[in-house]
């Protein structure tokens, strides 16, 4: 784990850090047995919201190339409001680091709370999977 991104961030802000890039409704089927959701469901969801925020970066393609760091801070009930707020860390030739945090509401909450928080990194990439340079101006 990269302690590092996770110390620069500050778990009590009261209010979600980036831009809402994504918000869903925890569902049943992403569940375990418990009734928890289960953690790739919310990764494959942080991703999504990263490359939504990548793409709008990158005018076009991208990849995930790695994951740097991801903690799980609280359980997510089903039924809950999932949403995932992406902020632009670094970008660099290609690639553009990208902070995620994850913040539930279940009905039976006063108010949402942060559940989950990652560092991505996607590479903007051409038609044949080259890497390309990220745009450097109207971003
Ligand atoms: C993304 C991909 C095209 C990059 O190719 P590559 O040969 O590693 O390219 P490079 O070594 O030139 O690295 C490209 C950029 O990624 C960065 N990078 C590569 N590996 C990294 C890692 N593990 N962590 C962070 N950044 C990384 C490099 O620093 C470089 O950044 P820069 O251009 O801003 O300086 C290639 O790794 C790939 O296709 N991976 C599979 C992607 C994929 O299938 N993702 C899942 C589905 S989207």
């Amino acid at each position: 784990m990269n302690d590092s991104i996770i110390e620069e961030q500050n778990d009590d802000a009261p209010t979600p850090q980036g831009e809402l890039a994504l918000q869903t409704i925890a569902m049943p089927a992403d569940s375990n047995a418990d009734g928890d959701i289960f953690g790739g469901w919310l990764v494959s969801q942080m991703d999504l919201a990263g490359a939504v925020c990548a793409n709008r970066l990158a005018r076009g393609r991208v990849a995930t190339v790695a994951i740097d760091s991801m903690v799980f801070l609280r359980p997510v009930a089903v039924g809950s409001v999932v949403s995932c707020y992406a902020e632009v860390k670094d970008i660099g030739r290609s690639s553009m680091t990208i902070i995620v945090e994850v913040w539930a509401q279940h009905h039976s909450d006063a108010e949402a709370r942060k559940v989950t928080e990652g560092q991505f990194t996607f590479v903007a990439i051409d038609e044949n999977r080259r890497t390309r340079p990220v745009p450097r101006t109207g971003n």
